[in-house]
């Protein structure tokens, strides 16, 4: 069992091969440091004889160096899985551990397992084979081991290892064991593992963690080494059909084209027909090229070029699949959604979703509801706070490839993107395609909005004033309509008075009623440009994420930001309506400036300050900037 480490320094080449011949197992272990994880983790690599950290980092200087592909001792291996989510900036504390035996490379993702982690145990687990789940045994099962368990599943993750700790402290008794195990097969009976594997150890003291205890005679199963060396969980992603994200077209010259990836399931060999899951378009694969040479065979993890008989179209982002076995193509979902951002989901914001190579623009519609991880309960849910699952459905801006979840976990995962912030706020999986009501069709008319622009002579656009209640919104707005009206130009102004006494009377000042709030306008806004008008609009529309969700309503250069930066103190002093006073007091929640943010424009167009220039001006500067100003 002990790993023959002197090799590292005396003979990296052979040590290099004889890690690639062996498999590589991913697992997670879930529990706190008072169910003895710690404890468990040092004595595994102890006892195994790993490799320690600084030992694999000058390991991957070497292999890099002599141009190995690391030997796949690569920290990618460490590294993928939601690794978009790091590029994007957030770190989320997990801690992989590399170690090794003579039969076996592993991975361990070690995370915290108290609830405000939960985000950091779901990353661990997204790509993990195992999950060690750790229960004291004086303790049993607890509220913990139930939401460790369910995030473990949720994740996908089939195999489960319950390891009973501290044996020692019950004197290795079997009624505890069987008690604890039976009460833990009832609970997980419905959350789809393959199989459970129940332990009995104790990681202070070394029983049946490598070798088998002489105080458990009663236990027929293995150690938890003897598990994890043999459980085969690594080969069912390989026997999954063929799939392949495009990464990169790599076109040198005009006789060389290839598409370059890292195959996500399954393999592959030339002659094997492919197929294009956007387009459908088929061909086969004539050679797999590497760094190395060609290839017989290519398999889940590895990266590869592939060259394809056929000139078809194929570009970054898609997906090629076996055609036998295709993904869905689909705009519209439901998923599941773990929360990691401090600023809650809510249901109708825009954010960017994130799968495989692709990034597309997508809207939640509708949360379903939320899970409480801890009882297991669903609970309806207006947002998703950080931590929370819940299920909702999604929107794409346009039709994407994937594979429910539970079929394939790289293309039916995915991340969310905050699209001002560019943080990364939640990750998914997705359970199935949601069909689009086929009856109802955008029409493309026969008169277009070019036609109807050009009747009224002028180029259509949203002028979207925002600022604080009282900053001078409306004043501007109006002066701006009677000034375009002379100009003999064609407008509509939106503003509170005929938006939240009819189309919004139905919505309040929560920030899931102001997101919909926005939503609508921007909508009416739209269709008021699509009838060639110059739309004004005034609201406070406090928060970027909705502003800029009409900005990408439109055409570019449609969307004139207007921010009306009149001060709190300025527009508290007017306080036209008397509201700023009340909001003092209490009686108005939410008020915004008050108990309630307003997200500053970060480049608006034109920025007004009535407290500094008169209205005429302001209408002056506006006009200016959509160049009507004669
Ligand atoms: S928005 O935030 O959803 O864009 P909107 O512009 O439609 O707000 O409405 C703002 C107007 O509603 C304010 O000028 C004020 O007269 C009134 N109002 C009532 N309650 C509130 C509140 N809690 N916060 C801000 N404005 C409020």
């Amino acid at each position: 069992m002990s790993h023959q480490s002197e090799m590292i320094a005396s003979d990296i080449h052979s040590y290099l091969k004889s890690q690639e011949v062996k498999g590589m197992l991913r697992f997670i272990t879930c529990g706190s440091v008072d169910d003895g994880k710690s404890t468990l983790i040092g004595r595994l690599l102890w006892d195994s004889k790993l490799i320690f950290e600084d030992q694999l980092a000058a390991l991957e200087a070497d292999s890099k160096r002599i141009g190995t592909q690391g030997g796949e001792i690569d920290y990618a291996l460490l590294l993928d899985g939601l690794q978009a989510e790091r590029e994007q900036g957030i770190t989320i504390d997990v801690a992989y551990r590399f170690f090794s035996t003579d039969k076996r490379k592993f991975i361990v993702a070690d995370t915290p397992g108290h609830e405000q982690y939960t985000r950091n145990m779901v990353t661990g687990a997204s790509t993990a084979d195992v999950a060690v789940i750790l229960v004291d045994a004086r303790k049993g099962v607890l509220t913990q081991t139930r939401r460790h368990s369910f995030l473990v599943s949720l994740m996908g993750i089939r195999h489960v290892v319950l390891a009973i700790n501290k044996m020692d402290l019950v004197e290795f008794s079997v009624s505890r064991f069987q008690a604890i195990r039976e009460e833990y097969a009832a609970f997980a009976a419905g959350l789809g593992f393959a199989d459970i594997t129940v332990i009995p150890i104790s990681a202070l003291q070394g029983d049946n963690v490598l070798l088998r205890s002489g105080r458990t005679p009663w236990h027929d199963g293995p150690t938890l080494m003897e598990y994890l060396e043999t459980v085969d969980a690594v080969h069912e992603i390989e026997n999954q059909a063929f799939r392949m994200p495009v990464q990169w077209v790599n076109r040198p010259d005009l006789d060389f084209r290839g598409f370059c990836g890292t195959l996500a399931s399954g393999r592959v060999q030339p002659g094997d027909e492919i197929v294009v899951a956007a387009s459908g378009k088929t061909s086969r694969v004539a050679r797999i090229v590497t760094m190395d040479g060609d290839l017989d065979e290519a398999s889940t993890g590895q990266a590869v070029t592939l060259v394809l008989e056929d000139e078809i179209d194929i570009s970054r982002g898609d997906l090629l699949a076996d055609p036998l076995a295709r993904p869905s193509f689909a705009d519209q979902f439901e998923a599941r959604v773990v929360w990691m951002y401090e600023d809650a989901l809510m249901a109708g914001r825009r954010y960017l979703m994130k799968s495989g190579c692709s990034t597309v623009p997508a809207a939640v519609t509708a949360l379903k509801y939320k899970i409480n991880v801890n009882l297991l309960q669903h609970e309806p849910a207006k947002r998703l706070e950080l931590n929370e699952v819940g299920v909702c459905n999604l929107v794409l801006d346009r039709p994407i490839a994937f594979d429910p979840y539970a079929e394939n976990h790289t293309t039916g995962s995915f991340i969310l993107i905050d699209r001002i912030s560019n943080a990364t706020v939640g990750a998914g999986m997705i359970d199935f395609a949601l069909r689009r009501a086929t009856n109802v069709h955008w029409h493309t008319e026969q008169v277009s909005r070019d036609i109807r622009a050009a009747l009224k002579g002028q180029s259509p656009c949203v002028i979207w004033l925002t600022g604080l209640s009282g900053s001078g919104k409306s004043t501007i707005a109006n002066a701006l309509e009677q000034r375009l009206v002379q100009l003999g130009r064609h407008t509509m102004l939106l503003d509170g008075d005929n938006i939240r006494h009819g189309l919004n009377k139905d919505l309040g000042f929560t920030e899931e009623d102001r997101i919909e709030n926005i939503r609508r306008i921007g909508e009416v806004a739209r269709l008021l440009t699509e009838a060639g008008l110059i739309v004004i609009t005034a609201f406070i529309s406090p928060y970027r994420a909705e502003r800029e969700m009409v900005r990408n309503l439109l055409p570019a250069g449609e969307f004139v930001e207007v921010y009306v930066s009149t001060s709190l103190e300025e527009c508290e002093r007017r306080d036209v309506k008397g509201l700023y006073k009340k909001a003092r007091k209490g009686s108005i929640p939410n008020f915004t400036g008050i108990s309630a943010p307003y997200e500053e424009p970060l480049s608006p167009d034109v920025t007004v300050d009535t407290s500094l220039v008169s209205a005429d001006r302001a209408v002056a500067m506006i006009l200016e900037s959509i160049g009507l100003n004669r």
